[in-house]
Formats: C-alpha cells, structure tokens, sequence
C-alpha cells in the first residue's frame, strides 16, 4: 500500500452522500469515487468533485477495489447493499438508520462474524464535542450514578431539507416520519450517554408539515436501564434547537447545541458552569467522523457507533412505532 490512499466509494449522492463526498476529500486522506442511479446528479457531482463516477452499485464494484464504502441511500435498503459491498472485501460506513427492519440487520451480523472487516454506522453526534464532553464526566463517575436524562430537539424541516417531500422522508417503509429520521440521532446519543434503551412509550403525531401524513412531532418516556428518559421532538418549529441533559446523583449536566456549549451543575453549586463546544460548520463534523472511519480501517479505536448500538436504536424505533400504534409501552431488548 505504500503511500497510496485507500479508495473510498460514496453509494447515494443526494444530500448526505454529496456531504461525505466532500467530506472525505477535506481529509486529504482518501481517493473518492462516486456512485448514484440519478445520471444528472450524478454528473452534477463528479463534475463538481472531480472524482470518477458509476451509475450502479455492480458497475462500481466490477471497475475497482474499494478500500471503504458509504452507504447513503434511503434505510430500507442500507443492508441490502451493505451486504453486497461487504462481500467484496470492503470495510463499511452505514448512514443512519442502519434500516428499516432488524431480519435483514441478522444476515448482516452473521456475516461480519465470518470476515471481520470493519463495518460501522455514522451516527454523528458522537462527534458532537458537548455530547462528547458529557459522555467523559459521566465515563469518570465524578457526579455519580445517571438517574434521569432527556432530549429537547427541534428544527424547521422545510428550512432544512426543503425537498422532504420528493424523498424517503415521507414514508415509513423507506425510513420516513420523524421516528425513524431524526429520533435515531437522539435516541443513539442518549444511549451512547446512559447506556441501551430498555423500554419505550411513544406519543407522536402529524402536527404542521405539508405535503405529507408521516408523524413530524414526537413524545416519549422509557428507560435506559435504571435511568428515565425522556424525549420532546418536532420539525416544524422555527428555532434549531437540540438540548440534551442527565442528571446525576451529585449534579447535572447539559449539551446545548445551538448554544455550542456544554455545562456542569454539582450539587452545592451557585450556577452552571459553561464551556464551549464549537461547531463552526455542520461540514467539520463530518470530516472528523471520516477521519474516524479511516483510523478504524487502518485498525485504531474510534468513536463511530458499532452495529450493536445502531441496532438497540433501530430496536427502540420500532418499539416507539408499536407503542405509538398500539398506546402500550413496549419492552426493548438488549443483546448481551
Ligand atoms: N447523518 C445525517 O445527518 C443524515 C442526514 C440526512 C440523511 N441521512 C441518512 O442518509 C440516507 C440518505 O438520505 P439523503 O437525505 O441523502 O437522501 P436523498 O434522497 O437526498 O439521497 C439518496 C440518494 O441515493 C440514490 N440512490 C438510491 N438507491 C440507489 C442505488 N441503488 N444505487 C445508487 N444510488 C441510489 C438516490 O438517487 C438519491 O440521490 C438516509 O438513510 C438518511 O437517513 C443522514
């Protein structure tokens, strides 16, 4: 290998898969290649990125070895072709969520206990520096046992994703409606905080978006274990904000992401106690998740969220989709 760069292929190059594009490109580590069905985007994107492109999964995979591949189509068919791709040899970056259904999630795990190969799933905001902070006070114990923790998250949908209603944002069976969208970042974050979801309540509803019926607004409880949580999510509010919080047996702590700081309440204290946690654009995080992904194929430790996690996720949103179906709580298991 000396001196060459791994070959990393992009599989979907919509809205996530363009920003990994260029994302991979910002760490100077990595060969790029591109891989979209859509022709004109993709000749809009290996136009723009100056990388070689293919018009399916199979014609990429018979012109090269890749190193890594990123998988950015809708969920639904996340493990279909993560399956494809892993056979070939390549280590994998699985957009979230890792899919729609967990069936498809057991050929995959059977798979990787034969091979090995490196296989993890972006869930991003473990690159978040306030959750990231946060994760490190409650690794060290300072403020005690977690006792309860909870999510408040908002945004402006149409702000953001102004196409939401041409994409698989607007049904369930490609991943759509905010339980299986964005809830996953939460939920993921609060696990990688508090440790797996073990129970779930969920009310949600279909509150302001137009142009489509999924469920934009969601209320849940349950547990991690021991600890309660709680999570208050819509999509259409006008104010971009996401706050996480635990609080402990000797003291509190919060992320503000829209405030780029995180801070710490001891009991005993007179006041929060602040510090920054700077995201000077949504584009560094991704470069520091691609960075990760490229130290875990050459065999370093990282951050990214294994199979495992994504998996208990996926598990707390299809129990969050019955409870909301059925208005019982549902119980989540947890592979030891
Ligand atoms: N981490 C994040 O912050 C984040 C943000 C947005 C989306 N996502 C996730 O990324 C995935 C894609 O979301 P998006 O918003 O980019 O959607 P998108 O619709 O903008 O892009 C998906 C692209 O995949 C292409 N595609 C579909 N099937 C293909 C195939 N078999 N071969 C080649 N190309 C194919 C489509 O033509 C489309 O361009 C979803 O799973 C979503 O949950 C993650």
């Amino acid at each position: 290998m000396g001196g060459m760069k791994p070959k990393i292929l992009v599989i979907g190059c919509g809205s996530i898969g363009e920003r990994h594009l260029r994302c991979f490109q910002r760490t100077g580590r990595a060969e790029v290649f591109a891989c979209e069905m859509n022709p004109g985007l993709l000749q809009k994107v290996t136009q723009q990125y100056q990388v070689t492109g293919f018009p399916d999964v199979g014609a990429a995979l018979n012109a090269e070895r890749f190193d890594g591949i990123v998988i950015c189509v809708p969920a639904n068919l996340h493990i279909r072709i993560a399956l494809q791709c892993y056979r070939q040899g390549a280590a994998l970056l699985i957009e979230k969520p890792l899919s729609t259904g967990l069936a498809e999630v057991e050929e995959l795990r059977q798979e990787i206990a034969q091979r090995k190969q490196f296989v993890r799933v972006a869930f991003v905001y473990h690159f978040q520096p306030g959750i990231k902070a946060m994760r490190e006070v409650l690794r060290q114990g300072t403020l005690g046992r977690p006792l309860q923790a909870g999510a408040v998250v908002g945004q402006h949908f149409p702000t953001f994703r102004p196409a939401y209603r041409q994409i698989y944002y607007t049904r369930h069976e490609t991943g759509g409606g905010a339980i299986q969208d964005m809830m996953p970042h939460l939920v993921n974050a609060m696990e990688w905080l508090v440790g797996p979801s073990t129970r779930v309540y969920c009310e949600a509803g279909h509150q302001a978006l137009e142009g489509v019926t999924v469920e934009d607004t969601v209320s849940a409880a349950g547990r991690n274990g021991d600890v309660l949580t709680t999570y208050t999510l819509n999509q259409f509010q006008a104010p971009n904000e996401a706050t996480f919080s635990v609080h402990c047996e000797r003291g509190s702590l919060k992320a503000e992401l829209h405030e780029q700081r995180w801070g710490m309440f001891q009991h005993g204290a007179a006041a929060w106690e602040y510090h920054p946690a700077v995201v000077k654009e949504r584009d560094d995080l991704f470069v520091v998740q691609a960075n990760a992904f490229l130290d875990g194929m050459a065999g370093a430790e990282t951050d990214l969220a294994t199979l495992d996690e994504a998996e208990q996720t996926l598990k707390f949103s299809l129990g969050a989709l019955e409870s909301w179906r059925t208005g019982k709580p549902v119980e989540i298991g947890v592979r030891r």
